[in-house]
């Protein structure tokens, strides 16, 4: 099948799971309530919950099994995604083509909604129905890790450390790996869970997932630079404001469009040598993210 149909199909399952979960998220005079949803249902494209549910395709089980793992990497996401517009952090004003949450709800109510967000993604996988009770453990341990302290906030701690004294190569890596590798890894690894992967394989596609998510972030900062706040539904010219050091900044444009290829092509390779034609859609998937324009 053509990999935008059947990205289409991922995407659709999940804004349909979102959907019912947000309709459950909060009492209905809830300003932090309407916040989260407001940003929760605002569009997006769902590559981590896409990544989920073909991860757990790949290791031939149906993906719909995954859907609550799915729906909760999407919602940490967002939840990330809300602290990180904020203006004690990036201060951007748009996300995903609309104010961000705290320019349309303001800030303690954008701060709360994210805090409500990463809280269901956990009741969510607590009361999934779909999996074994020790595949929820494994999937909150995962997920847990991937988004915290060691983790994705490790990252976005170094992130803002480094807009004051700038980053070399060694420890921009550093800061993609947590701030967007980590969450990318573990939107892989719960598609694994799901499908009761062997630790062999969980590590396989980690590391698959770890490139795949310095590709994604190496094309964000290149997008900050050569995209358009139309396309991209969030401001352009962001990382240079307040002064972050990223591949872009570091190598320039054209060296940096070679080096995602690269990692690609070598991510790719490993993954075809493991999983076959199976791993087809996810290569085309990671060679499209490198292409990606928004
Ligand atoms: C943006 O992620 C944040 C990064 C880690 C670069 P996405 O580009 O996946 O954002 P949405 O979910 O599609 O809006
Ligand atoms: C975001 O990185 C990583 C997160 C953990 C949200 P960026 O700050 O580059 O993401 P955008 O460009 O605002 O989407
Ligand atoms: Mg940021
Ligand atoms: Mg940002
Ligand atoms: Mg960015």
């Amino acid at each position: 099948m053509d990999l935008t149909v059947q990205c289409n199909n991922y995407a659709n399952v999940i804004e349909n799971a979102l959907n019912e979960w947000a309709n459950t998220l909060c009492y209905s005079n809830s300003q932090v309530g309407e916040a989260a949803k407001y940003s929760l249902l605002n569009g997006g494209k769902r590559i981590r919950g896409i990544l989920t549910l073909a991860t757990c395709k790949l290791l031939s089980l149906d993906y719909k099994k995954a859907i609550d793992y799915a729906v909760a990497v999407e919602i940490v996401h967002c939840y990330s995604l809300i602290h990180d517009d904020l203006p004690c952090m990036d201060n951007d004003d748009f996300r995903r083509g609309k104010p961000s949450c705290h320019k349309a709800f303001n800030e303690e109510n954008a701060l709360l909604a994210g805090d409500a967000l990463l809280t269901l993604a956990f009741e969510v996988i607590a009361n999934c129905k779909l999996q074994p009770a020790e595949n929820n453990i494994k999937a909150i341990q995962h997920l847990s890790r991937s988004a915290g302290p060691k983790g994705m906030i490790y990252g976005q701690e170094l992130d803002l450390f480094h807009e004051k004294s700038p980053a070399n190569n060694e420890q921009l890596d550093a800061i993609h790996r947590h701030k967007t590798g980590a969450m990318i890894c573990a939107s892989v690894v719960l598609g694994a869970v799901a499908a009761n992967a062997s630790q062999k394989e969980i590590e396989t596609l980690s590391e698959f997932a770890y490139s795949v998510g310095l590709i994604f972030q190496i094309v964000d900062d290149i997008l900050d630079v050569t995209s358009t706040q139309e396309e991209l539904g969030k401001p352009i010219g962001s990382d240079v404001e307040n002064g972050k050091t990223t591949y872009a900044s570091l190598y320039g444009i054209d060296v940096c469009k070679k080096m995602a290829n690269e990692i690609n092509e070598k991510a790719c390779e490993t993954l075809k040598t493991a999983f076959g034609e199976k791993s087809d859609f996810l290569i085309e998937l990671s060679k499209s993210l490198v292409e990606r324009n928004n």
